[in-house]
């Protein structure tokens, strides 16, 4: 039995205002009863929905949290292309997306910008989901653990050099990590519960070498790569699985709404 569970969406380049808002009178129509106590909703939305989905949700339910896919960790300044901490909390926006494999695959994100970002936004009072992940070929060659390791210890490495300080600023939930594997991510192969079980482990052994065991076992850990309402019960009933990140199963209310459902088996 787990006391809370974080289900994240991630909508990527779907839903403009008007998909956004009839995402939300769908859901309440399919939606019988309140969340199960502990579930912790947030949708990471196309920036130009974010002010509509903000709406439509806090007339859904307060408790639902909409959240950018990407932020820069200026305030401002000559980034065309770009929001900032500043932008998005004029809007009420508190939930950020750092690293997600797509900005690092097609994007350039590197570990070295996708640590300015978190450090930034985490400064800047933000609630960072941080992303993750090894490729098919990294995972083939047996690469998982040090890619992971390596992604994450870069993140971890303060621009001041000082990681006590690191720790303290990070993992206070205001820092969630997503463990999603490239090969994983909407081609329908999921990664076995097993096998998602392991790499959190791996996840939670570095954050308690860095941080301490009790900072470690805080930090929700979430897996995402082809997540849906069928498979949604047994991973998240593994150990060290504190939640799901989900692309194309968050795109339809249905989906949704069954895969939140199926999730809260496990509170
Ligand atoms: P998917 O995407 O659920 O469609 O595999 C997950 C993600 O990219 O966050």
């Amino acid at each position: 039995m787990k006391k809370t569970l974080w289900l994240f969406g991630n909508w990527k380049m779907n839903h403009g205002p008007a998909a956004a808002e009839k995402f939300f009178s769908e859901w309440k129509q399919l939606r019988q009863q309140p969340f199960a106590a502990g579930i912790q909703v947030t949708l990471f939305v196309p920036a130009v929905s974010l002010a509509a989905a903000r709406d439509a949700a806090a007339k859904f339910d307060s408790a639902v949290r909409i959240g950018a896919q990407n932020a820069h960790w200026e305030k401002s300044g000559a980034f065309t292309g770009e929001l900032s901490g500043p932008l998005l909390q004029e809007i009420g926006v508190r939930d950020v997306l750092i690293g997600h494999s797509e900005r690092r695959q097609f994007f350039g994100e590197t570990n070295e910008s996708v640590r300015k970002r978190t450090e930034g936004l985490l400064e800047q009072g933000f609630r960072v989901t941080l992303c993750i992940g090894e490729n098919r070929a990294e995972r083939e060659a047996g690469k998982t653990k040090q890619i992971l390791l390596e992604q994450l210890g870069a993140v971890f490495t303060s621009s001041a050099g000082n990681e006590p300080a690191v720790c303290s600023r990070y993992l206070d939930q205001r820092l969630l990590i997503a463990y999603e594997p490239v090969w994983a991510i909407g081609t329908g192969l999921t990664a076995t519960p097993a096998q998602a079980q392991e790499a959190h482990s791996w996840i939670r052994e570095f954050l308690a070498e860095k941080c301490g065991k009790d900072a470690a076992a805080k930090t929700p850990i979430l897996y995402g790569g082809s997540v849906n309402p069928g498979n949604v019960e047994t991973l998240m009933s593994q150990q060290d699985i504190d939640g799901a990140l989900v692309g194309g199963a968050s795109l339809k209310p249905a989906d949704w709404n069954s895969l939140v459902l199926g999730a809260s088996k496990v509170l």
